[in-house]
């Protein structure tokens, strides 16, 4: 017989707040009060509010009778009339728009949903993988001691801005598990000076380089340490870039999932060597911003994200399974629903994938107001609520806290669920070493995200009166990592077009094309060009503007772009704006630098002279997305479209024409979030160069310069394909941007054809390629070698025993006297505890669990190990190749393997070639190198959904293609 579980969730849901509404602008005093001023801020209350508000209003008008009404309206009298066509249009459109919003109800209302994630229970118990069992048998000693109110603080957040973190659990103190400390997010530590703005996530998959995006990891976790971080909110993985205007995609590493699998395991593993936590996030296919939470889009539910099994294995959770396999202690889920069931209480998700198939050791973690359900999410498989608080933002009434407790007392959660939940996050601190307290002590962090204040109070989300106290130290932990910054932000710009005029030599153009142009203004005027060199730099985005941090969580596009916004964000310490390092570079002795940095640049007057003399002219553009709780312009989170923004096309052409007269060479600089299309200038006979910067973060100018002047020889490659118009992405690669339901329905049809495998697929030719990036110097690739390491199988090895055995504990239901407040406590409001007034209202007994809870689940054949099947991870076959540098330049290559599956089975969809393999190897001029890739069972597979396994074909050829993009394809082989 089935249980019920009483689900906390059927509290009502009125007023809900973007989850970031009182994030402090950045040096801003007055944070406290200010609600975000966005659209999104109307929401279910405010529209109450008002028409409570205008019900009394009529009554107190009925109360004065007609004569003193009218004098009150009367001033309305000599209104003009167009105030009354005004106000009956605004009222027509809103009833138009509630007719229409009704008609969808209905027409959502009553049909089935599409697509049902099956049940998938109970929650595989934690401590199986032998990675982990010395952690798991420390944290069972420690578990079996906690009293129930501390299991439940491990587990609970205590509630949005109750402590120096943007999220803390409670201690359990008498067994000394400490609070820990979360903070975002994936390119520095959020709301802290002193710390390092790392360049964005695509700019570390464009830089295709392993070790940097380890050593990235790395300095980050440092600054973590040092601030008293436990927990770090990155990397961020999902979304993947299904839709090239997707809000967030910046955040993570590109549009491929084996690109995003390698840069996500890389930077897990360099954050977590420091000892820090990683969380790898958002679990899963938080593709868009556009409705991806409840209310914040007006919408009562979030939108589903329907997928089928195997484009789920094949895409969105791959990238999950490598970070899952690195060790990573935290995988958070997301906002949104995935087949038509919330993320974070989709057992399917969590408790099947990736907790039984992936063998996830560690804890799941919810986006911040991303649990939607109490008991629905513990039995689902999530272990850890964030930031505490429930259905609502900031008001302290948690969907576990309390009601785990009385969840747990009456049956209706079991015990062994809370046991593994919290077992699954103390062993993760084991794990990562942080028992240790004299590398982690147990101290707040030393830095406040809701102050820049010295003195504050602990608890700034409380009400209640309280002490202040030294919350910020301004500790300095930025060490040397600024020279990880600016390789990284060098090495993921990717050249795109290069006529002859790059490198720069500081005097202006190189060498070679210097003399040239002098004995041409020689021939052609009859005397030697005299003078200095003229330069003009064009752009906004090349200057300042007014500071980085100017902008609150930096939610909008002004001066030189640095990074996306968001929680992804962080306060820049300083940004080097490309301007200042031209400035600095350019040698004033023999270059006549002109700045023009506004989009919209003089063009009459003396400024024409000028502009007609400039013999080389940088122009800078860009285009801005972020996190969906901010908007800027137009962009609400998701860009509308890929346009450059700005008016940046029109700058370019401008200044193309307006350069010497249309005789100067242009070099056209981009910093984006994505692909942006260049369709309108690109072939423009005088536009000589195209740089991709991505968003470099704080070293932007010096990298860049690095770049021009080739100190750094240009080795970054598109980590996403730039088409010649959105449409050439397919119909899945379009943002929902109107909602199509009350559950938004967003259909994955387009299946495992998104970026280059859709362009591949339709024959569609992008303007640059996935992979796609120039250097100074040229490659040629030869020799490749197949070296089979295995035999082929269709299917890998059987599912191990596992190596471990969870630990077990007493299964007696607390005393209920565990629950209650202790003696003299004085609640904090809004604090989130674990305690309850009274159990008198608790009733233990035999409640209904979900459908299909008793349902027996076979275990995946997947599955076995951390990160899944060890037989998955064994190298069956390798690939080596030659590299030469033929060129006139030291330089790094990235070699790109792409493997096509064998023939056999065609009925079996497969895209044209898929990312398998790639290395960054330095060449320099005349020499040769060999590059070896290695490909697991799981790289030569394809995720079959009856036999519910990867699958090898062994019937035909694996097909090996090795080259520089996945078009410039070069040398080959086959297996
Ligand atoms: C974001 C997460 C972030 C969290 C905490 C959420 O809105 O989606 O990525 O880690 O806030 O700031």
């Amino acid at each position: 017989m089935a249980k019920k579980a009483k689900d906390p969730s059927q509290k009502g849901l009125l007023r809900a707040h973007s989850p970031h509404d009182n994030f402090r602008a950045p040096f801003d005093d007055d944070w406290r009060g200010s609600d975000s001023d966005s659209d999104s801020d109307l929401d279910a209350t405010d529209f109450l509010d008002e028409s409570a508000a205008s019900e009394s209003k009529s009554a107190f008008l009925a109360a004065l009778g007609p004569r003193r009404q009218w004098s009150i309206l009367r001033p309305l009298a000599g209104r003009s009339r167009c105030c009354i066509i005004l106000l009956s249009t605004i009222v027509g459109i809103w009833i138009l728009l509630a007719a229409g919003g009704a008609v969808i109800y209905k027409k959502y209302q009553d049909e089935p949903v599409y697509g049902q994630s099956p049940p998938w229970y109970p929650t595989p118990r934690g401590g199986i993988a032998s990675t982990w069992a010395a952690s798991y048998e420390k944290a069972a000693k420690m578990v079996s001691r906690m009293t129930l109110a501390e299991k439940v603080n491990v587990t609970t957040g205590t509630g949005w801005q109750m402590g120096y973190a943007v999220g803390t659990n409670a201690p359990a103190i008498h067994v000394g598990f400490p609070q820990l400390q979360l903070q975002d997010g994936p390119l520095g530590i959020r709301f802290a000076d002193n710390i390092t703005a790392f360049p964005a996530g695509i700019t570390v998959g464009a830089t295709w380089n392993r070790q940097l995006m380890y050593a990235r990891g790395k300095a980050h976790a440092i600054e973590a340490h040092q601030k008293g971080i436990n927990v770090l909110l990155g990397p961020c993985v999902g979304p993947l870039g299904r839709m090239p205007a997707g809000g967030r995609n910046w955040e993570g590493f590109g549009a491929d999932p084996y690109l995003q699998g390698i840069a996500g395991a890389e930077t897990v593993k360099g954050i977590q060597s420091e000892g820090v936590m990683a969380t790898i996030k958002h679990f899963v296919a938080n593709e868009q911003e556009h409705f991806r939470q409840p209310w914040e889009w007006g919408l009562p539910h979030a939108i589903s994200a329907n997928i089928d099994d195997r484009v789920l294995h094949e895409l969105y959770a791959w990238p999950f399974g490598d970070a899952v396999k690195a060790g990573v202690a935290s995988v958070m889920c997301s906002y949104n629903q995935v087949n038509n069931s919330y993320a974070c209480g989709n057992s399917k998700l969590l408790n099947g994938i990736l907790k039984d198939e992936l063998g996830f050791q560690g804890f799941v973690m919810s986006d911040w107001l991303a649990q939607r359900s109490g008991v629905g999410t513990a039995l689902a498989g999530l272990d850890m609520t964030m930031p505490g608080d429930g259905l609502k933002w900031a008001n302290g009434d948690s969907l576990w806290g309390p009601q785990l407790t009385r969840a747990v007392l009456n049956g209706s959660v079991p015990l062994e669920r809370l046991n593994d939940m919290v077992t699954r996050i103390v062993a993760s601190w084991y794990q990562l070493g942080q028992d240790d307290e004299k590398k982690f002590p147990r101290e707040p962090p030393n830095f406040s995200s809701w102050t820049n204040d010295r003195f504050g109070v602990a608890s700034y989300g409380s009400p209640s009166p309280q002490e202040k106290i030294e919350v910020n130290k301004f500790i300095d932990v930025q060490a040397n990592h600024s020279i990880i910054a600016r390789e990284v932000a060098a090495e993921g710009t990717v050249l795109l077009k290069n006529e002859n005029v790059l490198p720069l030599s500081r005097e202006g153009l190189p060498e070679a094309k210097l003399m040239a142009r002098r004995d041409n203004i020689y021939r052609a005027i009859g005397k030697r060009h005299e003078g200095k060199f003229k330069v003009g730099i064009f752009g906004e985005d090349a200057g300042p503007g007014e500071g980085p941090n100017k902008c609150k969580d930096r939610g909008c596009n002004q001066g030189t772009l640095g990074s996306g916004w968001g929680s992804g964000a962080v306060e820049f310490p300083y940004l080097v704006a490309p301007i200042a390092a031209l400035r600095d570079q350019f040698d004033g002795s023999k270059v006549d630098l002109h700045e023009y940095l506004s989009n919209k640049p003089p063009v009459g007057g003396a400024e024409r002279a000028i502009l007609e003399d400039l013999e080389l002219c940088i122009v800078f553009v860009n285009a801005d997305s972020g996190e969906g709780f901010t908007k800027w312009d137009d962009v609400s989170g998701d860009r509308p479209n890929l346009d450059i923004q700005k008016g940046g096309d029109a700058l370019v052409q401008r200044v193309a024409s307006q350069c010497g007269s249309g005789t100067g060479d242009v070099i056209v600089v981009i910093h984006a979030v994505g692909p942006v299309l260049v369709e309108k200038w690109i072939e423009l006979p005088n536009v000589k160069a195209v740089l991709f910067a991505h968003l470099p973060g704080q070293e932007s100018g010096n990298a860049l310069a690095d770049i021009l002047f080739g100190d750094v020889n240009p080795s970054g490659h598109l980590p996403f394909t730039i088409g010649k118009s959105l449409e050439d992405y397919g119909k899945g690669a379009k943002v929902l941007y109107t909602p199509n339901g009350v559950v938004p329905q967003q259909d994955f049809s387009e299946g495992l054809f998104i970026d280059y495998r859709f362009f591949d697929q339709f024959g569609k030719t992008p303007r640059f390629e996935f992979g796609f990036g120039l250097s100074y110097t040229t490659f040629e690739y030869s020799n490749l070698q197949v070296v089979p390491q295995k035999t082929k199988s269709e299917l890998p090895a059987r599912r191990p025993n596992p190596a471990a055995q969870p630990p077990t504990y007493s299964s007696d239901i607390p005393h209920a006297s565990e629950a209650l407040f202790p003696a003299d406590f004085r609640p904090l409001k809004k604090y989130v505890y674990p305690y309850l007034n009274s159990t008198d209202d608790i009733v233990p007994g035999q409640y209904p669990y979900p459908d299909g809870y008793d349902t027996v689940q076979p275990l995946s054949g997947a599955g076995g190990e951390e990160g899944g099947n060890p037989d998955l991870w064994e190298v069956y076959v390798s690939v080596t190749v030659e590299v030469a540098n033929n060129g006139a330049y030291d330089g790094a290559v990235v070699p790109q393997l792409y493997l096509s599956l064998p023939l056999a089975r065609q009925w079996i969809a497969r895209p044209v070639r898929a990312l398998r393999g790639f290395h960054k190897v330095y060449v320099r001029k005349g020499e040769t190198q060999t590059v070896t890739f290695d490909l697991t069972r799981r790289d030569l597979s394809y995720w079959d959904v009856e036999r519910q396994n990867w699958v090898m074909l062994v019937d035909d050829e694996f097909k090996f293609a090795v080259g520089e993009s996945s078009r410039d394809l070069r040398v080959f082989g086959t297996w």
